[in-house]
């Protein structure tokens, strides 16, 4: 098929989700860039929606996918063989999360990892009831989806599940509804598609505190801010905190499918019996996956991306204040996870536009319509910095207009 026809059955057959997708016909990808069928390039900084940290197509993670390939693609449903690469992962994973979070339960997706977490806090716990944060996004699964924080993606789904309270983010004096009634508080550390939130150095170790008083299990969602994204490995760790259940997912694979839930082995163990098989996945860990994920996750630490988004998302955070005063009020970040706070939809879409016509990947998050994310792969250089920056500076002058 020629791009033109792509596009048209891509427009009629693929189920559209948006009434303006971006509509690039890729051709290619690799590192910051992305190639269209006709040979533009694109710096991408969304990093496939946060996937990309270490480089769309990394030489090492297209390796390690291949050799897996050759070995041996599904062999059976999850957690009945022993799959070097899902241990392998799970072990290394249980080295780098933080202290005491050392049993990994794999599936495909954030969402579903979401879901396992509500899950096994329920059963470990016995309770039911789950509190979440106003402006939150955990996936769109009914579970997830339930613990969202934005109404306006509930209701046309509705009825959700009961029992779910919705709090204030980043507010510690609400923190007082949480009490033995509560299963778990599943929380991003900084909130990504309510756009790039980041609560007060108080917040979250309150939060640790309030769920330790109560019995309630913490569920740290880290799907868009782990695997270095904001300057830590893992963003709660900014805040020294360690949560019961961390949600990981996105970068995790590396570009291959894949979440995962981590937790301690008392409470990962309550998935184990009464009954045995209660929660389970065919697909959930794919070798493939995790090949591409072990793989991601040695280059992560072996190019020291982490320090590296610190460094550089400290630096452009820098280049882009000067941008502030007209239509673009504020701009914050932690590591390569930024946002350009506008004032109103009509600039920021204007402002999106004509760096989408220069050549930038980005976009205003999925909640906040005014609030441009950039979290570009973390192997972005200091001159696509200063490219992107300058692309944007002139974008601000025209987004005026
Ligand atoms: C914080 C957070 N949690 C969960 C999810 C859901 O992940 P997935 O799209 O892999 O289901 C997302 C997706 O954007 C997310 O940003």
């Amino acid at each position: 098929m020629i791009p033109d026809d792509l596009t048209a059955a891509f427009l009629r057959h693929v189920c559209q989700t948006s009434p303006q997708p971006l509509g690039i016909v890729v051709a290619r990808a690799a590192g910051t860039k992305i190639w269209d069928t006709a040979g533009r390039e694109y710096l991408d900084l969304l990093a496939g929606m946060g996937v990309a940290n270490v480089g769309h197509a990394h030489p090492a993670v297209v390796r390690a996918i291949a050799a897996q390939i050759d070995a041996y693609l599904h062999v059976a449903v999850y957690g009945e063989m022993v799959q070097r690469p899902q241990v392998e992962l799970a072990r290394r994973l249980s080295d780098v999360t933080p202290k005491g979070l050392s049993v990994v339960y794999f599936t495909n997706s954030g969402t579903e990892a979401v879901e396992g977490a509500l899950k096994t806090a329920r059963k470990f716990t016995g309770r039911s009831g789950l509190v979440a944060f106003a402006g939150a996004f955990h996936g769109d699964t009914y579970g997830a989806l339930s613990v969202g924080g934005n109404r306006l993606y509930q209701e046309p789904f509705a009825p959700l599940l009961p029992g779910v309270r919705l709090l204030p983010f980043d507010d510690p004096s609400a923190l007082t509804r949480i009490d033995e009634s509560v299963a778990a508080v599943i929380v991003e550390p900084i909130q990504g598609e309510g756009g790039v939130r980041i609560p007060a150095d108080g917040f979250l170790p309150a939060l640790r505190r309030r769920c330790s008083e109560v019995g309630a299990l913490l569920i740290a969602d880290e799907v868009i801010t782990g695997f270095g994204r904001t300057g830590a490995l893992f963003a709660c760790t900014h805040w020294q905190v360690v949560p019961d259940i961390l949600v990981l997912a996105k970068a995790l694979g590396g570009g291959m499918p894949l979440g995962a839930f981590v937790g301690r082995p008392e409470i990962m163990a309550t998935l184990s019996r009464d009954p045995p098989l209660a929660h389970v996945t065919t697909f959930g860990g794919h070798p493939v996956s995790c090949a591409a994920g072990l793989a991601a996750l040695d280059v992560l630490l072996r190019e020291n991306l982490t320090e590296r988004a610190a460094r550089l998302g400290h630096e452009w955070l820098g280049q882009l204040q000067p941008l502030t005063g007209g239509p673009l009020r504020v701009v914050r970040g932690k590591g390569l996870l930024l946002a350009l706070d506008f004032e109103a939809p009509e600039a920021t879409r204007r402002f999106v536009a004509r760096c989408f016509d220069r050549g930038l990947i980005l976009n205003w998050t999925l909640h906040r319509d005014t609030v441009v994310r950039l979290a570009p792969p973390l192997t972005i250089t200091p001159d696509e910095i200063a490219h992107a920056t300058t692309i944007m500076r002139e974008a601000l002058r025209s987004a005026k207009s």
